[in-house]
């Protein structure tokens, strides 16, 4: 099976957070299918979090490429580099970064164009905000994000979406299990649809999951897996989620 959990550690971790983690989640998962599973430390971390876990099959990945190849960008990495160093995945347009980063539709677009030309699996973010949830207008909302996203692109050999509400984020609020499977129905509908030639792996959910949500959200037949912060810190909590995910969709 192809990735489908995705943790995303976020500004967090140290040597003793990752040496501690893998050992955690190593004695709590009770699955093989460890090619379902994606960690996305920081980037300094990234060699050390593969030197523990790659031999289990686990993928890793970043948070965050650049839109160049190289050039005078101090501070950002290339999907080359991400390749270069056996990374698997990255993280494209978290709404983290397009609100504090400032990540333009642009900029998204051009990541998503480096990650397929290095056959790096982008895991587009795509999310509504409180207001627009509110205003009843995420599908509108979504279309566009997806539009922009994906306009200027001929084909992608790979893509997740991971529909993550900016008002879930962190919140401890999800919307009903239901309302996210039907959002990754019209997600699916609208990426099959307009961009037929977008290999289209996933949608998976993002936005508070834990391991007293994962069991009814990962019941909903189009929601594929879950890309997972906060509870995804905590080593045995993240195997506890993998389990479930293991159960249902397995
Ligand atoms: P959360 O974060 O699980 O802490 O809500 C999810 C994300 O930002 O990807």
């Amino acid at each position: 099976m192809s990735l489908r959990l995705i943790a995303n550690w976020k500004l967090n971790g140290s040597i003793k957070f990752i040496k501690s983690w893998s050992q955690l989640f190593l004695e709590n998962f009770n699955g093989d299918n460890f090619n379902s599973i994606g960690i996305a430390p920081s980037s300094l971390h990234f060699s050390l979090t593969k030197d523990l876990l790659i031999e289990h099959g686990i993928n890793i990945g970043v948070q965050s490429i650049d839109g160049e190849q190289f050039g005078a960008r101090t501070g950002e990495i290339s999907a080359s580099m991400v390749k270069d160093l056996g990374g698997v995945f990255s993280i494209i347009g978290h709404s983290e970064r397009r609100v504090l980063f400032q990540e333009s539709v642009e900029s998204i677009s051009r990541k998503l164009a480096q990650a397929n030309m290095n056959d790096i699996v982008p895991i587009l973010c795509i999310g509504e905000s409180f207001e627009e949830n509110k205003a009843n207008i995420t599908q509108d909302v979504l279309e566009g994000q997806i539009n922009d996203a994906l306009k200027d692109h001929k084909d992608l050999s790979s893509l997740i979406i991971a529909y993550e509400p900016i008002w879930a984020i962190g919140t401890g609020k999800t919307p009903n299990p239901k309302d996210i499977n039907s959002v990754h129905e019209m997600i699916k509908d609208v990426v099959q649809s307009r961009f037929p030639k977008t290999e289209l792996e996933s949608v998976i959910y993002g936005g508070s999951v834990n391991k007293s949500n994962a069991l009814e959200l990962f019941e909903q037949k189009d929601i594929d897996g879950a890309l997972i912060g906060g509870a995804s810190l905590d080593g045995k909590d993240f195997a506890l989620i993998a389990n479930i995910f293991n159960k249902l969709k397995v």
